[in-house]
């Protein structure tokens, strides 16, 4: 029996990365060439690598390539985009050029404004009431909301700052609570830092003033103030044209006909929760790869655009998206997302790819960034529904994962094309195949 090894390697922390790749090495019996591959420092060098998180042995890697023919409010836009999945990248240009014509994506942002949370409990034995403290919360909004403020002073020279400041009972599982939210400007960066810093410090003043205990002071990933929404018409026409140069079923379709079959892709989404949950996927596979690339935090998006979309129509889980037709029977399509993003602070400064990819999609502001990303996830979602509502997205995952499954297979050179056409024409992509038409293209 193989010996049951132990994830509690003592001061794993203390060890040089080095140490650490024999400790994984060791726990994991890797090859050495499977231990090489995650000692890889990479672009970003061993000092930056392990200034950013902890136990680091090395760094990972991901392809990383640019969607073309973003047109946002009149706008040109390359966008970058790091991921591990085919035909996003291929789609979403595709899905920008077939709204060129129509003047592209129009987009629009709210203010930068981010929401800080503060949980507050009554202590035990004490008489505190929530509802009084309530009120004395709220009455002196505009002390706190300056206390805020004085945390952070370059924050407030940009013309950011705690805005305002609001002040709830909350019936809980555990009984009745008390929370205070901030609304801070936070500008041009993400925010969570900042926010995190005026709840932390507002905190125990709240506590001291009302009776009641601190307990959690953190940024709400739900950015509900902080929304970006994006527009852009497909002309039936050109959603025909689309389709004429191949040879498919689908290059008999009229534009009007691709029109209503997106539409009737959507309003599966806007019935069912398990459609939508796919369908908001396909948005934020050219979200995130954007966020990746610009060295955002991926996760707090992520987590506001499912959130948002479990709110936007009370107790259902929505898509983020919406599509209609217009009296000319084109299809025009809408979103609306919360956009927690920055250009300053953060990764944005300390990893260079992400400064190089930031400067390629040419940004000035936080509000620019995330009207660009609400056109990055329309544009993903129109390609997805385009395809699966018509040819189905099989076919182009497919021309890009034969490829992988020839090299795998073996197949060198000229070979690894020959070899992939052949198993897309076969309709099965299995290195088990790739390596009979290998063995025949050879002999
Ligand atoms: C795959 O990564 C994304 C899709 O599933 C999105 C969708 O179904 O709308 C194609």
């Amino acid at each position: 029996m193989a010996e049951k090894k132990s994830s509690a390697i003592p001061e794993f922390y203390k060890k040089t990365p080095a140490e650490r790749l024999q400790a994984v090495k060791d726990f994991a019996s890797l090859s050495d060439e499977e231990a090489k591959a995650l000692r890889d420092w990479g672009a970003l060098g061993e000092a930056t690598a392990r200034g950013m998180i902890e136990n680091t042995v090395g760094t990972t890697a991901l392809p990383l390539g640019f969607a073309t023919n973003f047109l946002v409010n009149g706008k040109d836009y390359l966008i970058p985009m790091a991921l591990e999945e085919p035909s996003v990248v291929a789609a979403a240009s595709n899905a920008a050029k077939l709204c060129r014509p129509s003047g592209g994506f129009k987009c629009d942002s709210d203010e930068s404004v981010m929401i800080g949370q503060m949980q507050f409990v009554r202590a035990a034995n004490s008489g505190a009431s929530v509802l009084a403290a309530v009120k004395k919360v709220n009455a002196a909004r505009t002390k706190l909301c300056a206390m805020a403020n004085e945390c952070d002073a370059t924050l407030c020279s940009f013309g950011g700052g705690c805005r305002d400041l609001r002040a709830r009972a909350l019936e809980t599982p555990r009984g009745e609570m008390l929370v205070v939210e901030i609304f801070v400007d936070v500008r041009d960066a993400m925010g969570a830092n900042c926010v995190n810093s005026m709840c932390e410090r507002l905190a125990p003043a709240i506590a001291e003033v009302t009776g009641v205990e601190a307990r959690l002071r953190i940024v709400s990933n739900l950015a509900t103030r902080r929304l970006s929404r994006a527009k852009a018409v497909w002309k039936a026409r050109d959603l025909e044209e689309s389709f004429k140069d191949s040879e498919s079923r689908e290059s008999r379709l009229t534009g009007k006909q691709i029109v209503e079959r997106v539409l009737d892709a959507w309003a599966f989404a806007a019935a069912d929760a398990h459609r939508a949950c796919t369908h908001n996927k396909g948005i934020m596979n050219g979200v995130d790869a954007a966020l990746v690339a610009c060295g955002q935090d991926w996760r707090a998006m992520e987590a506001g655009c499912h959130a948002y979309a479990a709110t936007v129509v009370p107790g259902k889980y929505s898509p983020l998206t919406r599509f209609e037709a217009t009296d000319a029977s084109d299809l025009v399509g809408f979103i609306e997302l919360p956009t927690q993003v920055g250009v300053v602070g953060g990764a944005t400064r300390t990893h260079s790819v992400a400064r190089a990819c930031l400067k390629v999609l040419g940004v000035k502001s936080s509000r620019e960034f995330g009207e660009v990303l609400a056109a990055v996830g329309l544009a993903q979602n129109f390609a997805a529904l385009r395809a699966l509502a018509t040819e189905g997205i099989q076919r182009g995952h497919m021309e890009l994962h034969a490829r992988n499954i020839a090299i795998l297979a073996g197949a060198k050179g000229d070979e690894v094309e020959l070899v992939a056409s052949k198993l897309v024409e076969s309709r099965c992509v299995k290195v088990d195949k790739a390596r009979e038409l290998l063995e025949r293209i050879r002999g």
